[in-house]
C-alpha cells in the first residue's frame, strides 16, 4: 500500500485538524476511561514520547520487561485519537491494553479530551515545551511524516505556527487551556520539557509523588539511563524507527532533544516579530517558559 498524499487542515470545532485525528471522532469521544488509567496529553512535539517511556519504565520497567523489549513504545502507549493508514486504530489499541494501569497518549487539546477521563477522575500528565523549539521540531517532524500537511518552507512555517495553523491548532491555546485545568484540577500534573532536559532525575520523583509510586534509588537511576537522549534514538522499540509512515532520511524522530535548538532556525528579524507576537498571545497567562537553560 502506498502512502496517500498529505491530508489538508480544516477548521474542526475552531481548531485546526486532519482527518486522521478527527475519523474516529464518535469512538474517541465515547471512549470508556478507567480510574486507573494515566492519560499523557501534550501539544506535538512537546516531549511526549520522552515522558512516555519514562512513566512505562516506572510501572513496567522491573515487571514487563519483556513487553518492553518486544512492543514498540506507540504500541504500549496507544495514540488515542489516530486512525491512519498503516498505524493501528489509537482508540483499539487502548481498548485492549492487557496492562494495568494502561498508558495512553492524546494530542488533544483540552475541550476535547473523552470526558470519561473526567468522570472517573484519571491522572492527567500534561508535557509543555516552549514555543519556539517546539515551532522547530515541528518543523523537522512535518517534513519527515507523511501524515501530516506538506510544511513548505520555514519561513512560511512559523508564520503558519504563529496564526495555529497547525494539526491540533493553537500552540498558544493548547498550553494555555490545560494550564487554566490545571488550576481547578488536581489530578492534573503540568510539566515542561526544559525541566526534564534540566533535571530528569528531580522530575522523576515529582512524577512518583503525583503518582503514589515509591520507587527505590536504583530504580529511578535505571530510569533515567534508559530514557537519556543518546540511549533512546538508538533504541528500536522506543525511536518510533518501526513506524512506515516516518522517512529517517529526511529527519529522525529522535532528532537533537536539546532546549535552544530553535537559535540555529530564527533569523534575528523573525525573533523579533515571534517574541512581540508571543507577548500579546500570552499577556494574560500566568504560564512561563525558559527558552535556554
Ligand atoms: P527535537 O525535534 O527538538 O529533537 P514528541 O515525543 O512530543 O513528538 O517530541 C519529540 C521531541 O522530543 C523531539 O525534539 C525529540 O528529539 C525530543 N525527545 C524525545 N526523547 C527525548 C529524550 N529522551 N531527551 C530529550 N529529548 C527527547
Amino acid at each position: 500500500m502506498e502512502v496517500p498524499p498529505r491530508p489538508e487542515l480544516f477548521d474542526f470545532h475552531g481548531v485546526s485538524m486532519t482527518k486522521y485525528f478527527t475519523g474516529n471522532w464518535e469512538n474517541v469521544q465515547n471512549f470508556k476511561a478507567r480510574p486507573d488509567d494515566i492519560l499523557i496529553a501534550t501539544y506535538p512535539k512537546a516531549g511526549t514520547t520522552w515522558v512516555s517511556y519514562i512513566l512505562d519504565l516506572m510501572y513496567f520497567g522491573q515487571t514487563l520487561p519483556e513487553r518492553q523489549a518486544t512492543v514498540p513504545l506507540n504500541e504500549r502507549v496507544p495514540f488515542l485519537e489516530i486512525t491512519a493508514p498503516f498505524v493501528k486504530s489509537g482508540k483499539e489499541l487502548a481498548d485492549t491494553l492487557p496492562t494495568s494501569p494502561r498508558l495512553i497518549k492524546t494530542h488533544l487539546p483540552v475541550q476535547f479530551v473523552p470526558k470519561s477521563f473526567w468522570e472517573q477522575n484519571s491522572r492527567i500528565v500534561y508535557v509543555a515545551r516552549n514555543a519556539k523549539d517546539e515551532a522547530v521540531s515541528f518543523f523537522h517532524f512535518d517534513r519527515m511524516n507523511k501524515i501530516e500537511p506538506e510544511p513548505g518552507d520555514w519561513s512560511s512555517y512559523l508564520q503558519r505556527f504563529m496564526e495555529g495553523k497547525m494539526v491540533f491548532g493553537s500552540w498558544y491555546d493548547h498550553v494555555t487551556g490545560w494550564w487554566e485545568k490545571k488550576q481547578s484540577h488536581s489530578k492534573l500534573h503540568y510539566m515542561l520539557y526544559e525541566d526534564l532536559a534540566e533535571d530528569t532525575g528531580r522530575e522523576i520523583d515529582r512524577l512518583c509523588s503525583f503518582l503514589g509510586l515509591s520507587l527505590s534509588a536504583d530504580e529511578k537511576d535505571r530510569v533515567r539511563e534508559k530514557v537519556h537522549f543518546d540511549k533512546m534514538k538508538n533504541d528500536h522499540m522506543n525511536n518510533f524507527s518501526s513506524v512506515k509512515i516516518m522517512d529517517f532520511k529526511i529527519s529522525p524522530f529522535m532528532r537533537k532533544g536539546k532546549v535552544g535548538d530553535w537559535k540555529n532556525h530564527f533569523t534575528v528579524a523573525q525573533n523579533e516579530q515571534f517574541d512581540e507576537h508571543y507577548k500579546k498571545k500570552m499577556m494574560k497567562s500566568t504560564l512561563q517558559f525558559r527558552t535556554e537553560i
